[in-house]
């Protein structure tokens, strides 16, 4: 199982080694196939004893002058440096929490404070809601209105959709890096500065992405982004990231006692502190994949590494299904500008048959709306009853992508 990377090549064995999730087979002849990546991916063994070592090592909270305080405050402070090496940004500019839907129901609480009434936000109809309904019921309470960006034909999002919707009465625009249904990766640079260039500060959903491609809130020049490392290796947890002045000047929602300035103010209670180990640990991984540190440079190597990998399963899997009789892929049939997330139909099946018929294959897949209920209706996919949606990561085989297909074929 060798996978090429320029002139060096990267033992998938060794990786898959480190998950022993990947070596569960439920009575299935062969080792299930987790083709659910998307709605949450696997943890690599020095994920797991990370989270499991910080506890064996003694917990406390933040704030005490005794060592399991100190060693604690230090942990978060490695993982904050660690997490602006994957995201590059600074480490106060990294905030953690429960998820990211949490944290967005939170911040869109604190932010919606500046709105005044009559003002407007931007939304899109290709993302999880997670990163809708929070921005529309703040916006209720502050009487503003929301606009939906619509989807292009390719299932995608386009600047001049988002440049039509500005106007000087814009306060936010809120969008995703990459949907979780079809795996569109949007034109996040340039929806960004169509939004600057309007003087509109912007939020963006990398929950998705960050499994496929690594984030550079520098590059995108994004005011905000929220991501959750259970989507990449990681534990179950929320980040936010926000521009410094950004942090310190927006008021968050918050009790007095607890700590007055950024990012710890961003906080709400006691942290997951188990989670931050494990993350430190998710983010040394990334970098272990290409044998490289993790600073941005290994992270860089790891990257393109997956990107390469990624790019020859989706390729693999593309070519497959347009050869089931009955199967239509929603958004982008080309490898280009997609993640290897796909959402599909099969004639005569619901997506709740398939994804059951395809378990009992020992193929795991998610089926129905995938908390992207704007999108599903607007590919009037209610009568199959949503999509079903199959996804890899790095560490799935070329062997896992046809077993799928011909899951998919036999049912
Ligand atoms: C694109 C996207 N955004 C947001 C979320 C919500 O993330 P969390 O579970 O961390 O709240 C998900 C979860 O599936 C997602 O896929």
């Amino acid at each position: 199982m060798l996978v090429s990377n320029n002139n060096s090549q990267f033992n998938l064995s060794r990786i898959r080694h480190q998950f022993p999730a990947l070596r569960r087979s439920d009575g299935v002849v062969q080792a299930a196939v987790f083709s659910d990546a998307p709605g949450g991916t696997q943890m690599p063994m020095d994920v797991i004893e990370a989270m499991s070592g910080y506890l064996h090592k003694g917990t406390a909270n933040l704030g005490g002058v005794f060592s399991t305080s100190l060693e604690t405050a230090e942990l978060v402070k490695q993982a904050r440096s660690i997490t602006g090496q994957f995201l590059n940004a600074p480490q106060n500019c990294i905030v953690f929490g429960a998820n990211m839907t949490s944290l967005t129901f939170s911040f869109s609480r604190a932010i919606s404070r500046t709105w005044q009434a009559g003002e407007e936000i931007i939304v899109s109809m290709l993302d999880h809601d997670a990163n809708i309904t929070p921005w529309v019921l703040a916006a209720e309470e502050r009487g503003c209105t929301v606009h939906k960006m619509t989807v292009t034909d390719e299932v995608n999002l386009s600047v001049s959709e988002l440049q039509r919707l500005l106007s000087e009465k814009t306060c936010l625009v809120a969008f995703t890096l990459a949907s979780n249904v079809t795996g569109s990766i949007t034109p996040a640079r340039e929806l960004i500065q169509a939004a600057h260039d309007a003087g509109v500060k912007v939020f963006v959903d990398a929950v998705h992405y960050a499994a496929h491609h690594l984030i550079d809130v520098s590059e995108l020049d994004t005011d905000f982004l929220v991501c959750s490392p259970y989507k990449f290796c990681g534990p179950h947890l929320g980040v936010l990231y926000g521009k410094s002045e950004l942090l310190e000047s927006i008021e968050p929602y918050k009790v007095r006692a607890s700590i007055n300035h950024p990012p710890g103010s961003w906080e709400n209670g006691t942290q997951n502190f188990e989670a931050i180990a494990g993350l430190i640990a998710c983010i040394r991984y990334h970098g272990w994949l290409t044998d490289s540190k993790p600073d941005r440079a290994g992270l860089e190597n790891s990257a393109h590494w997956i990107s390469q990998h990624e790019e020859h399963i989706s390729e693999q899997f593309l070519k497959g299904c347009r050869d089931i009789d009955g199967v239509t892929l929603y958004g982008s049939p080309e490898t280009l500008n997609r993640t290897p997330t796909f959402a599909l139909t099969k004639a005569g099946r619901s997506s709740a048959q398939l994804a059951e018929l395809l378990a009992e294959r020992g193929v795991y897949a998610w089926s129905g709306h995938c908390y992207a209920l704007d999108l599903i209706r607007h590919l009037r996919l209610e009568s199959f009853d949503g999509v079903l949606r199959i996804g890899f990561v790095h560490y799935h085989t070329e062997d896992e992508v046809f077993r799928v297909l011909n899951a998919l074929e036999d049912i």
